[in-house]
């Protein structure tokens, strides 16, 4: 980027950040997550690291917390409230070590302890007894929220070890992920605003004027320094010491002897994050010895001796750089954002679907705008907002294409719907995408057949529909790029050990419109064979459940279209045998819910897994369901298989189940 244009993105990030910190720390109404606005600020980080000569004393990137509010007391920190120096990977933890190396030599332990994601409160006691308690403030001073802070329970009203003097207590004020959905759920039942994340509800009830509405709320505490008043060797004492005097401390935290050490337990709590009953943002790594971090001191606003490791985060901002309008299997038009490059959850996304024209007008995204990705663990990333204060002048509402972007064929509304698509069946993007779909894992599941591939063999003119696939010699194979004789070899035998299909597998291959796994199991299991299922009425299909109205006469259409009759005549040439779903099997009587994100496999790999194992597959939870596999970020679902004592499993233990 040259001076010039970062000097323009500079100003205008500072203003962006600016207006989202006042809202975030004086208003405690944040439009954005943390993890967007933290995206922005190390972008704007690294443009002051590249262009040091543009960093200014007000930007953002300088300073620490937010303004008192007038109505409280102001009260001036003994010690200043320090914040911490956030890092993002292990090698920025290694950099971090050798430089504090070079000022004390040696080889150093570090206290680990998870971060409380909630809002930091200084702690006074006089003699033992809870005298003061004060926000960080800007760091020097802060607020007086003693008469809040006396209705949290968690917090002493005087110390258990029985203390002469000043003792200062620093920690976190944080409440329950549970308690935050209870809360939220009444408010809007009473139809009052909702509250963005639980830290933002701890932020808001200990700077409530009236102490009865803070001691409504469910506050808790986890009290992480003793910063005055009690001589302490080691972060680890001090931990112990802690729970001692009666705080509660962040739980499972650990003493690591080196940094590879350290990595382990990152990697374990990275994992358990989710299921933490409290919103955990990452781990703080504390130097142990004290006489240490006492001597490396402070630089800028953090302590050397600490730093913050944050988990990879959900949401980050990053720039469009193009909108691509891609055609899919059924011809739909789905715009998709072509990105910056943007870490998000661990991952680097480059592209994040905008689904349909509707979605794009609604959050106005345009082509050159910031926006907020959205990416929890390995949900498809979305695009959450735009923020169009970054937005560059002249840019222009995102508009649909009226021909068809591949092949030129018109395009149509579909009647009632967002939706777009190309009329033109045998597009080559809809060619291409039905079959992937059809040899996909939850089709025929034939290995060894990507995108590439398939394209290359439409554009050789080697198939154009998927029956053609079985009718491909070696020798057709080999003309295309990247293929020898073994290749060849093996991918016809690939397609050929696929000659026999179940025909809930077969009826998703076909690619039904709103036929998905479920429905296609369920319509299998009712009529057994294709014959019956090509015989009968719409209301025949009615009544297996979860079929609507719709997909009954969506089914009906497609069984008796020309395209179908075209279709089975050339499967029964190739010799393609579809067979009755399997009834019996290792899971056979036993039925299965999904909900929330199984890793490494999607939830459609799973749902075949369990009924090519004789299993059923609901979609909803009841009485009848026997497993509820409940993966990350699960909603009401694993609530429910809870209250109705379901027996549950965790992505994991289904693996091993199945395998
Ligand atoms: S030690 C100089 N330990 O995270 C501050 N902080 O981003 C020393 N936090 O300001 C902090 N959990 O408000 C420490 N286990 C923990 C923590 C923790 C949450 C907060 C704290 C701090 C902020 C830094």
């Amino acid at each position: 980027m040259k001076k010039q244009e970062a000097d323009e993105r500079i100003k205008k990030l500072r203003h962006e950040i600016d207006h989202h910190r006042y809202l975030y720390h004086v208003l405690d109404e944040p439009e954005i997550s943390d993890a967007a606005l933290d995206s922005l600020k190390k972008e704007l980080q690294d443009l002051e690291d590249e262009f040091p000569e543009l960093q200014t004393p007000d930007s953002p990137t300088q300073r620490v917390g937010g303004q008192p509010l007038p109505e409280f007391e102001q009260v001036s920190h003994t010690t200043r409230m320090l914040s911490l120096q956030d890092v993002f990977d292990i090698d920025d933890l290694k950099q971090w070590e050798k430089r504090n190396q070079k000022i004390i030599p040696g080889s150093y332990e570090y206290f680990v302890e998870l971060k409380i994601d909630g809002v930091a409160i200084s702690l006074m006691y006089e003699d033992g007894r809870l005298q003061s308690a004060a926000t960080r403030g800007d760091g020097l001073v802060g607020e007086n929220v003693t008469h809040n802070i006396r209705t949290i329970e968690a917090i002493p009203l005087f110390l258990r070890k029985h203390s002469s003097g000043r003792v200062e207590i620093r920690g976190e004020i944080y409440i329950l992920k549970a308690d935050f959905k209870r809360l939220n759920t009444q408010r809007a039942k009473e139809d009052l605003p909702l509250f963005a994340n639980p830290r933002n509800i701890a932020a808001g009830s200990i700077r409530q004027l009236d102490p009865a509405m803070a001691a409504k709320r469910p506050l808790r505490f986890f009290a992480w320094e003793i910063t005055e008043g009690v001589p302490i060797k080691s972060r680890q004492e001090e931990y112990a010491l802690l729970r001692e005097l009666g705080f509660a401390v962040p739980p499972n935290a650990r003493l690591c002897k080196s940094l590879i050490e350290v990595k382990e337990y990152i990697d374990a709590e990275e994992k358990k994050r989710l299921k933490q009953p409290f919103q955990v943002d990452g781990l703080v790594l504390k130097i142990n010895d004290l006489s240490i971090t006492t001597r490396l001191g402070v630089v800028g606003k953090a302590p050397r001796g600490s730093i913050a490791y944050k988990f990879a985060a959900e949401e980050a901002t990053t720039v469009v750089e193009e909108i691509v309008v891609q055609v899919g299997r059924t011809g739909a038009l789905t715009p998709v954002a072509h990105l910056r490059p943007v870490q998000v959850a661990g991952t680097t996304v480059s592209r994040a679907t905008l689904h349909n024209i509707d979605e794009v007008q609604r959050k106005d995204v345009r082509v050159g705008d910031t926006v907020i990705i959205h990416k929890a663990g390995d949900i498809i990333p979305e695009v959450v907002q735009s923020l169009p204060a970054l937005r560059p002048a002249g840019s222009k509402p995102f508009r649909m294409p009226k021909r068809c972007p591949v092949c030129n064929s018109p395009v149509a509304h579909e009647e009632g719907g967002v939706v777009i698509r190309c009329t033109n069946s045998q597009c080559f993007s809809q060619q291409r995408e039905r079959i992937l779909h059809a040899v996909g894992r939850v089709g025929f599941d034939i290995e060894g057949l990507g995108e590439k591939i398939v394209e290359q063999m439409l554009q050789e003119g080697l198939i154009e529909e998927v029956p053609d696939l079985w009718e491909l010699t070696e020798g057709d194979l080999q003309q295309l790029e990247g293929f020898a004789e073994k290749s060849a070899n093996n991918l016809v035998t690939e397609i050929h050990s696929r000659t026999q299909i179940s025909l809930g597998r077969f009826l998703v291959a076909l690619g039904i419109p709103h036929v998905g796994v479920v429905t296609a199991q369920d319509l299998a299991r009712t009529f057994s064979t294709l014959d019956r299922l090509v015989s009968v009425t719409p209301e025949d299909f009615e009544r297996v459940e979860g079929v609507g109205a719709k997909v009954a006469t969506a089914m009906y259409q497609y069984l008796h279209s020309k395209e179908m009759q075209h279709l089975l005549k050339r499967y029964e040439q190739v010799k393609v045998r579809i067979v009755p779903e399997k009834k019996n099997g290792p899971l056979s009587g036993k039925t299965f819910v999904f909900t929330g994100s199984l890793g490494e496999m999607t939830r459609d790999e799973a749902k075949q897994l369990v009924i090519r194992a004789g299993g059923r597959v609901a979609s909803t939870v009841g009485q009848q369901v026997d497993y509820v596999v409940v993966g990350e970020d699960a909603g009401s679902k694993g609530k429910k298989a809870q209250e109705l004592k379901l027996h549950i499993l965790s992505p994991e233990e289904f693996r091993k189940l199945i395998a």
